[in-house]
């Protein structure tokens, strides 16, 4: 442990070790890993075409919400350019190349680029998909970037990873559920998979975050309190089709998402206080009186979120995308 005052740099430096140590926990090597191949019709085989119509047929009865949903998903995880140039350019971490941090980034990236690799072939494969729709969307997602509000300080940036990825650990998880109830074994498996992957990473991002704790728990818990008063951004807020305003697509890829319950208001107030439990913010010692201040607000805030999700209701709005015919 660190002594008291220590600056953002000094306790990026001071965790590399851990972060090495995390990496080897919680990515896999390439030679473990899991591989969009390996859950889709080879079309070196002879029998691709049949696989593809079976593909198609499981596929036809997905509905209209869920295929949405599962774009707006696809989408968000082919912008990870945007994600893997972001984390680069926190200030204060390490960014020599063999850091232990750029060593992290790198691995985290190589992981989630298969994610949209997947999702994009299946999608494509059910024929379902205005493809070229989806392309523009991702194309303008990418140029378009995200805005955080994370002030590119490691503190909040981690508090923000550690919340998505638990919320597209859990929403990849619930797509993965309604396609099974809608008789698409196959997507259920993918969105398995990458519900797993999630997972891992929502765990090592919540070590950073505890480790942070323990280093400088007065600056952690300011930087947490920050980022859940401008309340946490979905990286895709920008989301738009063609011919759409920057941004005015997302909400109804949200809408749908609330509508068949793979994402709520109350999803959110449950993973933040989970983080808040993970944290054992009730605990934590050495606080000034503003430290104090920002652990009572954010004890109480997930009540506080949950009485107004509980009154919220589901966007009833349909809305028709450009990405399904
Ligand atoms: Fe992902
Ligand atoms: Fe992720």
């Amino acid at each position: 442990m660190i002594t008291a005052i220590a600056s953002r740099v000094e306790v990026m430096k001071w965790m590399e070790d851990f972060v090495q140590e995390k990496m080897t926990e919680f990515l896999k090597s390439v030679e473990d890993s899991w591989q969009p191949q390996d859950l889709l019709p080879d079309a070196r085989m002879e029998n691709f075409f049949e696989e593809i119509k079976n593909l198609q047929e499981r596929a036809r009865d997905l509905s209209y919400d869920l295929l949405a949903v599962l774009v707006g998903d696809t989408i968000t995880e082919e912008a990870l350019p945007t994600y893997e140039s972001w984390l680069m350019s926190i200030k204060d971490v390490p960014s020599n190349e063999d850091s232990p941090w750029m060593k992290w980034n790198r691995a985290w990236t190589a992981e989630e680029n298969r994610h949209g690799d997947l999702l994009n072939k299946y999608l494509y494969l059910t024929g379902r998909i205005n493809m070229r729709e989806m392309e523009a969307s991702t194309q303008y997602l990418i140029a378009d970037g995200f805005d955080l509000q994370t002030d590119n300080d490691p503190y909040r940036a981690f508090v923000y990873t550690s919340f998505q990825e638990t919320a597209t650990n859990l929403s990849h998880r619930r797509v993965a559920q309604i396609a099974k109830k809608q008789g698409d074994g196959m997507l259920a498996k993918l969105c398995g998979y990458v519900a797993s992957d999630e997972a891992r990473h929502a765990k090592a991002y919540k070590a950073f975050v505890g480790k942070i704790f323990e280093a400088d728990p007065n600056e952690m818990m300011l930087a947490f309190e920050d980022m859940m008063r401008k309340k946490i951004v979905m990286p895709a807020h920008y989301m738009r089709e063609l011919g759409v305003d920057m941004g005015k697509t997302f909400g109804h890829f949200t809408d749908a998402a609330q509508r068949i319950n793979v994402y709520t208001a109350l999803d959110y107030t449950d993973i933040l206080s989970d983080l808040v439990k993970e944290w054992k913010l009730e605990a934590v010692t050495g606080l000034n009186d503003a430290g104090e201040r920002a652990r009572e607000y954010l004890i109480a805030l997930p009540d506080r979120l949950k009485r107004v999700a509980e009154r919220m209701r589901a966007p009833q709005l349909e809305y028709k995308f450009r990405w399904i015919d």
